[in-house]
């Protein structure tokens, strides 16, 4: 044991020696700013562990500098912490700043090497987002929104059953969202298998995706030891949520290619990719890609998108005077006792703000997805070598002062204009919670859609507040959050009636 602890130290003195060497001797020019590096370890123990972001955008303040630079053992991460430099380095210089990082456990030992978001540039990934764009486009309002709009409707019978597990019933919902626009499976309303394969390879995907947390994502070479190996719990471990992450690339799409071969296929993505087959070329490859491109839906857009509904439960529950002037504006617009439309969208204006506040107050993936630079770049007078990892810190940019006043308050009014009637143009739409670039979350129209169909629902028919215990005392939620790739609130307690017997009457009628 002791050996291989010396071993194990070695190789990571060696890798880091070679990584630091290499970014060191290549440019005149400064790295960006950022704690003092030690030799071989760089920044390794000064780097915060968890709510990342935050000392982030605290050393933009103590540097001086919205762009930083920290050296992880010999692996270079540039940060960068406002719109602009995410402006000028994601979106200008897209050429080079869109790959991913690859990392060994995910890639290689969970085998999510089908996954295009987490790909790096180049084909398959090109050949993946197109198809998913092509058949997954925001004007095509027809191939998600009816979904949408059902799922939500089952949702506010869940939460007028047992509002206590409402946050089982929101992750019910957003799931059975994504799978049946993916793969137009029906879905069972409680203990699905289908969402469960779904959560249980997200739990492998988010365990192996913590940077830092698996040794072999630094020294590649340790995926050779044996599973039996002291110290090779990671190769168990992999092999354990390899199992799940297969199953979720292949179960449903074998379900759904079943049923479009029986003829009983509801139209899906994966319906309309076998609609637009090309006979002419290799047919099993093309499934093959439409198979890995189905399985992003799930991923991408479950566990993000039930974060901001949580967001908006905690923000009712805390502000009951921002539920009352929305629950005002609803009555206003639809009448009492009016389940929302997609068509009244545009006449809701306080809803929509909501929908900013929530999306711009907790951004759901604080550092984004990081980027990876493939060429050595210069910026500002500074170096910035290939190889990089580049966080675009949304957290900060969505806290940025100058953009967003009192960034810590949830204010649905920051984005409307003065008599509170319309949306302000003039504030800056909070985008960044979708990433930048050519890598930009390309699920942004859906996840938009589900969260305005999903608040002014709720907001339509129940009333959101503080839960009470037994002795009759009010529970405070604590608002805390839990720190990972997709934060999500710690879960909490809150109270969801309906807001009189009509609208009790309206949810038993769906
Ligand atoms: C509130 C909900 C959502 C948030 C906050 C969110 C956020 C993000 C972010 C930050 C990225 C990384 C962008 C970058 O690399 O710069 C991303 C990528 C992605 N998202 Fe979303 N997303 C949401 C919902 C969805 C939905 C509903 C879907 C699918 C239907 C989806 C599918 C994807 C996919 C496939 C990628 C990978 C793109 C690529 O690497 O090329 N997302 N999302």
């Amino acid at each position: 044991m002791f050996s291989s602890a010396i071993a194990y130290t070695g190789l990571i003195i060696a890798y880091a020696l070679y990584r630091w060497k290499k970014w060191h001797t290549k440019s005149r020019l400064p790295l960006p700013p950022g704690p003092k590096k030690l030799p071989l370890v760089g920044n390794l123990f000064q780097l915060p562990t968890s709510f990342e972001w935050e000392t982030y955008a605290h050393w933009s303040e103590v540097y001086n500098s919205d762009i930083l630079h920290v050296d992880a053992a010999g692996t270079s991460i540039i940060i960068v912490n406002s719109h602009q430099v995410a402006m000028d380095l994601f979106e200008k210089r897209s050429a080079i700043y869109s790959s991913r990082a690859l990392t060994t456990m995910i890639q290689e030992l969970i085998k999510f090497d089908w996954l295009f978001g987490f790909m790096a540039y180049g084909e398959p990934w090109k050949e993946r987002r197109k198809l998913f764009q092509q058949h997954f486009h925001p004007l095509d309002t027809a191939t998600y929104q009816p979904k949408e709009q059902e799922y939500v409707h089952k949702l506010l019978k869940a939460l007028n059953r047992t509002p206590e597990n409402f946050i089982e019933h929101i992750r019910h919902a957003i799931g059975a969202i994504t799978i049946t626009i993916a793969y137009g499976l029906d879905l069972k309303p409680v203990n699905d298998p289908y969402i469960e394969i779904a959560e249980q390879a997200l739990i492998g995907l988010g365990a192996g995706a913590v940077p830092g947390a698996f040794l072999v994502d630094s020294i590649p070479i340790l995926k050779y030891v044996p599973s039996w190996f002291p110290g090779a719990g990671f190769k168990r471990k992999a092999a354990f949520w390899r199992k799940w992450a297969t199953m979720l690339v292949e179960v449903p799409f074998e379900a759904a290619q079943k049923e479009i071969a029986s003829g009983t296929a509801k139209p899906s993505f994966v319906s309309a990719c076998f609609n637009d087959l090309d006979e002419s070329k290799d047919v099993e490859a093309q499934k093959i890609v439409i198979r890995d491109t189905a399985g992003n839906f799930f991923v991408g857009g479950a566990d993000t998108s039930v974060s901001s509904i949580n967001t908006f439960i905690l923000q009712m529950t805390r502000n009951p005077e921002i539920q009352a002037k929305a629950q005002a504006e609803l009555d206003r617009v639809l009448g009492p006792n009016t389940l929302p439309t997609f068509a009244d969208e545009p006449s809701l204006p306080y809803i929509a703000a909501i929908v900013k506040e929530v999306l711009r107050w907790h951004a759901v993936t604080p550092l984004g997805v990081p980027h990876y630079l493939t060429e050595d770049d210069e910026y500002n007078g500074y170096f910035l070598p290939m190889g990089s990892i580049v966080a675009g810190n949304v957290w900060a940019i969505l806290h940025d002062k100058n953009d967003y006043p009192d960034p810590l308050v949830f204010r649905p009014e920051r984005f409307l204009t003065p008599d509170g009637t319309q949306l302000d143009h003039n504030v800056r739409d909070p985008l960044a919670a979708f990433g930048f670039g050519r890598r930009v979350c390309p699920g942004k129209h859906m996840a938009t859609s589900m969260l305005y169909i999903a608040i002014a629902s709720i907001l339509a028919v129940f009333d959101i507040s503080k839960a009470v215990d037994e002795e009759g005392n009010i529970i405070e939620p604590t608002g805390e959050y839990v720190s990972s790739l997709v934060s999500h609130p710690k879960p909490f307690k809150c109270s969801i009636k309906p807001r009189s017997e009509d609208a009790e009457k309206l949810i038993s009628s769906l």
